[in-house]
């Protein structure tokens, strides 16, 4: 159990660490059990910066053969593609996507614009399959429809924080997602 002495700017504890991590496991099983007679490796594709600590995690207990990536969505720089108001920086190291079935890695599917939109730039590079697996859904908050293959909890509309997830780039480093005390934003 979280002893929130420790941190003072979180009001509750959403889920626990031990429900992230049985939460991890059983969305694991789905995976191995999806892939298990596929023809061509998974591809895992991260999005930064969030789902590094989900990523790190999950792919621990994925047991077909998988390699990993990353790309992220941002709102400047270069080498960047665009769909509605989402940015990416195409950070992407594989060039051959076809030669895989990609496994998108999400924090959080929130309106819902910027998963649709790396869908739908992953697809347009012709990989065998594009599926999406997001630990948290807020679904009172979605914008456009974007199917989700693999989902961890389904969240109400509140602002979390942890396991990767931030707030000014704070509290990634928490072992379980909390709600950030509205203090915190409102000062
Ligand atoms: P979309 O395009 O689905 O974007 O609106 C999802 C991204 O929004 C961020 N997000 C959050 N980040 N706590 C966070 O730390 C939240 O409660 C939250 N809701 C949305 C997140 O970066 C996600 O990838
Ligand atoms: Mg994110």
């Amino acid at each position: 159990m979280a002893d929130l002495h420790q941190f003072p700017d979180i009001s509750r504890v959403l889920i626990s660490e031990e429900q992230l991590q049985q939460t991890v496991q059983r969305i694991a099983q789905e995976i191995n059990d999806t892939y298990a007679d596929a023809k061509k490796p998974l591809l895992m594709v991260g999005i930064l910066k969030g789902s590094v600590v989900f990523m790190a995690d999950l792919m621990r207990y994925i047991t077909v053969p998988m390699s990993i990536d990353f790309m992220q969505a941002s709102s400047y720089g270069s080498n960047t593609v665009s769909c509605g108001n989402v940015n990416l920086r195409l950070d992407l190291k594989c060039t051959n996507l076809q030669a895989f079935n990609v496994l998108v890695v999400e924090d959080i599917l929130d309106s819902g614009n910027t998963l649709s939109c790396i869908l739908k730039y992953l697809k347009s590079k012709g990989a065998q399959s594009v599926r999406l697996c997001t630990l948290l859904n807020k679904p009172d908050r979605r914008k456009v429809d974007v199917p989700i293959d693999f989902e961890g909890i389904s969240i109400p509309d509140e602002f979390v924080v942890g396991y990767g997830l931030d707030y000014n780039e704070q509290y990634r480093q928490l072992p379980f997602i909390g709600i950030l005390d509205p203090r915190v934003y409102n000062s």
